[in-house]
């Protein structure tokens, strides 16, 4: 089985263009939305929910655990994959959304870069890092939009109010460069807003999405990684367990997914 986490419905985002090109896999998803937004989270703390997500993914049966979300990645994918797992879990795999996003842009010859994310993904820089070691020329603008995350999980997208704030958010980024070529949305939440997102951008400033660009990524990790691949359940299921429900659960879930979803309640805590 496949784990897909995040820190709520964002990752569904993700889920659903990875299950359209690889559906033969089971598929589990853990949203913790109850504790969401994680963006203006310390690391520590995202560290420590990370850990208990990792203990309920893994304790579900899935091999491998994709970090459907820019924040945790930022914050905790190194000491998942350097601490926890050669202790807890030696034989799994956790495996994060920067990494393969910048590869796709250093390919797809961006240049002026901007990074629109969650506070902790902006302070974190980990898009420089990456791009340091990826094509150190790209140069990179960050602009934190701590108001969206909110906005999205309340189900408020298509208020006036959030176009308004959405081009607020991009006058400040393109007032950091005018030339900035391709932009971003660094949080898996974020493709909810996309037309907003364009309807503010000038129409040569290409805006990326990261569903795509994971699940091409999950491809080809898959075909060099034939001893994780190998033991991969496939009967085609989707499982979703979420942390919290309330009345706009299932109507933003399907937003977010596309499809109406069964979800399960998950606790998560010390004794996962
Ligand atoms: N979807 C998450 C991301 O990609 C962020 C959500 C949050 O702030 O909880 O960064």
């Amino acid at each position: 089985m496949i784990g897909f986490f995040d820190s709520g419905f964002g990752g569904l985002t993700v889920l659903k263009r990875v299950v359209q090109k690889l559906p033969e896999y089971n598929y589990l998803y853990l949203g913790d939305n109850a504790r969401a937004p994680y963006g203006g989270r310390s690391q520590e703390t995202v560290y420590e929910y990370t850990i208990q997500a990792a203990n309920f993914l893994f304790k579900k049966g899935c091999r491998l655990v994709i970090i459907a979300c820019n924040t945790v990645s930022s914050g905790a994918l190194r000491r998942i994959q350097q601490e926890f797992l050669p202790v807890a879990y030696p034989d799994r795999k956790v495996i994060g959304v920067i990494r393969p996003s910048a590869e796709e842009l250093v390919d797809g010859g961006c240049r002026k870069i901007g990074i629109l994310a969650t506070e902790g993904v902006v302070k974190s820089k980990i898009y420089t890092e990456e791009f340091e070691k990826l094509d150190p020329s790209a140069r990179i603008f960050y602009q934190a939009c701590p108001l969206l995350v909110p906005i999205i999980e309340a189900g408020k997208q298509d208020e006036e109010h959030s176009d308004v704030v959405v081009s607020e958010y991009l006058d400040s980024l393109f007032a950091q460069e005018v030339e900035i070529d391709t932009i971003l949305l660094s949080c898996t939440h974020y493709p909810i807003l996309y037309k907003a997102f364009r309807r503010h951008t000038p129409p040569h400033v290409k805006i990326i999405t990261q569903g795509p660009i994971i699940a091409d990524k999950l491809r080809d990790y898959l075909a060099r990684h034939p001893e994780t691949e190998e033991r991969l359940s496939r009967e085609g299921t989707r499982a979703f367990f979420f942390t919290d429900f309330s009345e706009r659960f299932n109507r933003l879930a399907s937003v977010f997914y596309g499809e109406p979803i069964q979800s399960m309640p998950a606790t998560l805590g010390s004794s996962d």
